[in-house]
């Protein structure tokens, strides 16, 4: 199985980042093939809506995301986004590369590609924020939905840590090796 990392945080070692070593350490232990990509490090431009993926099926944009992302997205049997909550909506630079997206969208709503027939492919969202409210996370989990959607991938699950704020505050976090041992036994 290939599995594929999103990182949305900007943030040199962070939070988000220690989630998603901690579960792709996991997936390497069961001999599956890992790859992470960092948003911020991708020079992505943000998606113009001018609609050409919606008639020929390719982006204009031959920048990062066309040229490095979406091979890896297609070639993904399990894609993992962690990120922190920024304003309860993702960071921008994943942000604009969710918005990319629409490429896949148009393939499979627009021209019909059946481009992933046969194949069953899954996402996780792994998130922290620093506050403790209800509907802290009901923003990423809405987003992150329809954009595996959009790459004909089921959204399986997902970790998500309150009042997580400062750099390495999750390495100390008391419940999240077992968690993470918990969700990588689902794959
Ligand atoms: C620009 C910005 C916006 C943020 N917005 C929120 C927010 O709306 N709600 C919240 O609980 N935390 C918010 N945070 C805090 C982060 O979600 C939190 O510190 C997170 O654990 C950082 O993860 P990271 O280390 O992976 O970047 C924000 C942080 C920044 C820098």
């Amino acid at each position: 199985m290939f599995v594929l990392g999103i990182n949305g945080s900007p943030r040199h070692k962070g939070n988000s980042r220690y989630l998603m070593s901690l579960f792709m350490e996991e997936m390497k232990a069961k001999g599956h093939n890992t790859k992470v990509l960092d948003a911020v490090k991708l020079k992505i431009n943000p998606c113009i809506g001018c609609g050409n993926c919606e008639t020929k099926g390719v982006c204009i944009f031959e920048d990062d995301f066309t040229n490095i992302f979406l091979p890896a997205m297609i070639k993904a049997d399990l894609a993992v986004i962690s990120s922190p909550v920024y304003f309860y909506a993702f960071p921008a630079a994943l942000k604009a590369l969710i918005d990319r997206i629409q490429v896949m969208w148009s393939r499979k709503y627009r021209l019909k590609t059946d481009e992933f027939k046969g194949r069953i492919r899954k996402g996780v969202l792994l998130a922290s924020g620093a506050t403790n409210g209800k509907d802290l996370f009901d923003g990423l989990k809405l987003t992150a939905r329809y954009f595996f959607d959009a790459a004909d991938i089921k959204y399986e699950s997902g970790l998500f840590y309150r009042g997580v704020d400062g750099k390495g505050e999750m390495e100390n976090h008391p419940a999240v090796h077992e968690d993470i041992k918990k969700l990588s036994a689902l794959f």
